[in-house]
């Protein structure tokens, strides 16, 4: 097998979260690309359609799933649509996020937990489904943040407690699966990329965050996508329970 076979995904199958907006979109391209069939979940539906469409255009396989990661029943019933659908799962992606800005003293109970409920549960209920069907060269993926390492200058306390549990739940999953299973389990930490999460973001404080990044410049998703390629397939084989973060340089300044 030459180097760059290793990063082929052919005959693989991939379940991928929030796949109906920005990075998603970009990550389901990729893994089409790739060589992977998608089962591809979120709650907008239409957008999932036009995703679907970019994995055909690839001539890859696609089926959309309506989900709600919040809701562990609804995150079982999308690996078991992918089940139905293509027989196998090979790669979970668990992308989908939330995030927002919010001062502590003033942040409810619930605005906390709805964060914590998607970011960080919706991961977990995900990789349970998905590695009860997962057979061994199996790998996760979950998609945390530099907010899970660094701050960021905003106040997002919910937001970088999600990401930064996202790390303590892939280093334990790795733990737990990667020698008894063979299902490596790894998180990417992005720093930014303009999608309409960052859309929220006042231009002054996307400024201030670029003076900070070493290559002077937001990432593109293709340059994020690569990083996923590489952990879902066997050319990242060796590694597991780890954090790769792809940010420009930003979390070293
Ligand atoms: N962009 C960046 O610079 C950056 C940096 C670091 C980390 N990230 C992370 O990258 C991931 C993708 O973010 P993005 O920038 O591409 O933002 P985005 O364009 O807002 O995409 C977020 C995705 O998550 C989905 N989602 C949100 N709540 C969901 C729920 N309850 N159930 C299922 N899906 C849900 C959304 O789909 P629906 O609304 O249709 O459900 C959408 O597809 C997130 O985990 C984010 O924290 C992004």
């Amino acid at each position: 097998m030459s180097v760059l076979d290793r990063f082929r995904l052919d005959g693989k199958v991939a379940v991928l979260t929030g796949a109906s907006s920005g990075l998603g979109v970009g990550f389901a391209r990729g893994l089409a690309e790739a060589g992977a069939d998608l089962a591809l979940g979120a709650r907008r539906t239409d957008r999932l359609a036009a995703t679907a469409a970019l994995v055909e255009k690839e001539g890859r396989r696609a089926i959309s799933v309506g989900t709600d990661v919040a809701d562990p029943q609804a995150c079982q019933r999308l690996v078991d649509e992918a089940m139905t659908a293509f027989g196998r799962v090979d790669i979970l992606v668990n992308n989908a996020g939330v995030g927002w800005a919010y001062p502590a003293v003033r942040e409810s109970p619930e605005q906390f937990r709805s964060v914590i409920d998607v970011n960080l549960n919706g991961c977990y209920w995900m990789a349970q489904a998905a590695a009860r069907v997962m057979q061994p060269g199996s790998s996760i993926i979950n998609i945390s943040s530099v907010l899970g390492i660094k701050t960021g200058g905003l106040p997002q306390a919910a937001y970088s407690a999600s990401k930064a549990g996202l790390l303590g739940l892939t280093r334990d999953l790795a733990q737990q699966w990667t020698g008894r299973r063979g299902i490596r389990v790894n998180a990417l930490a992005p720093g930014f990329f303009e999608t309409e999460m960052t859309d929220q973001y006042q231009p002054s404080y996307l400024a201030s965050r670029t003076e900070r990044i070493l290559a002077g410049r937001f990432g593109n998703v293709e340059e994020l996508t690569a990083a996923l390629i590489f952990l879902a397939s066997d050319a990242g084989g060796y590694v597991t329970g780890q954090t790769l973060v792809v940010d420009g340089g930003s979390t070293i300044t």
